[in-house]
């Protein structure tokens, strides 16, 4: 059987059979607020507490905002910071010389020779916005993908949803690259809201298929692999 790498989310793993395979490449995509955020840091966060070293590439907050956001959690990254364990990477989508350079010359190296064993990326969609053209998108999320893969770490990407369409990413490509698509969904209908997490794609394993309700709470994201959705 296929190597498991835990996400960390109650009821996810569970989803998965166990977790996504070593290696994988995979997306989880959502309109805002759904829990990207808190998704990424909660897998790092599983894989720091198994002493595994992990990246966090970060295009929206800054540094110390991800480390204030962990510890809302009580996920205390400061600890690992200082260890070396984790090394959280702020790029800067206005700079996008600057930030491209970084993702082909210095990441790749940086990532080997540290030995990152998961790496969370949030968020492609913004690393998108550095490109205007289509083929140069695709050219840079390809390249991306398989400079992540190489590397051998199993890595999450987020990724925004179109704001008609909240099951296909924003840029329609992510989800034909990974490896795995995990989709966040925010319903409502008169008098409730609810969020519910599918695996949409997973490649080399079963998994289920069931859209399942989740709620994020002091703890992080559980998924109640029990309910149902409305
Ligand atoms: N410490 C916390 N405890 C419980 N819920 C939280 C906490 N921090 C944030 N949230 C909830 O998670 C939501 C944000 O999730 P986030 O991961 O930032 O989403 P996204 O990255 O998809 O925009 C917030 O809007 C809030 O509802
Ligand atoms: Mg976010």
């Amino acid at each position: 059987m296929e190597e498991r790498v835990t996400t960390g989310i109650e009821g996810l793993d569970t989803m998965l059979n166990g977790g996504v395979p070593k290696g994988h490449v995979f997306t989880v995509m959502g309109s805002f607020g759904t829990g990207k955020t808190t998704f990424a840091l909660q897998y790092l966060w599983e894989g720091l507490q198994k002493g595994e070293k992990c990246v966090y590439i970060s295009l929206e907050e800054n540094k110390e905002d991800i480390v204030t956001t962990a510890k809302s959690y009580d996920w205390d990254l400061s600890q690992y910071i200082d260890s070396g364990d984790v090394v959280i990477e702020k790029l800067e989508p206005a700079d996008a010389d600057a930030t491209i350079h970084k993702l082909k010359s210095e990441l790749p190296d940086f990532i080997n020779s540290f030995g990152a064993k998961r790496i969370a990326i949030d968020s492609v969609s913004l690393l998108n916005m550095l490109s205007d053209k289509q083929q140069q998108k695709r050219e840079r999320l390809f390249g991306l993908c398989n400079m992540v893969r190489e590397t051998g770490a199993t890595t999450l990407l987020t990724a925004e949803v179109k704001d008609d369409n909240p099951s296909s990413s924003r840029d329609g490509l992510v989800e034909y690259t990974v490896d795995g698509v995990i989709l966040l969904r925010y319903d409502h209908d008169k008098h409730d809201v609810q969020m519910s997490i599918q695996v949409i794609k997973m490649r080399r394993i079963e998994h289920s298929r069931s859209i399942k309700p989740y709620e994020i709470i002091d703890s992080g994201i559980k998924v109640h692999t029990e309910g149902a959705v409305f």
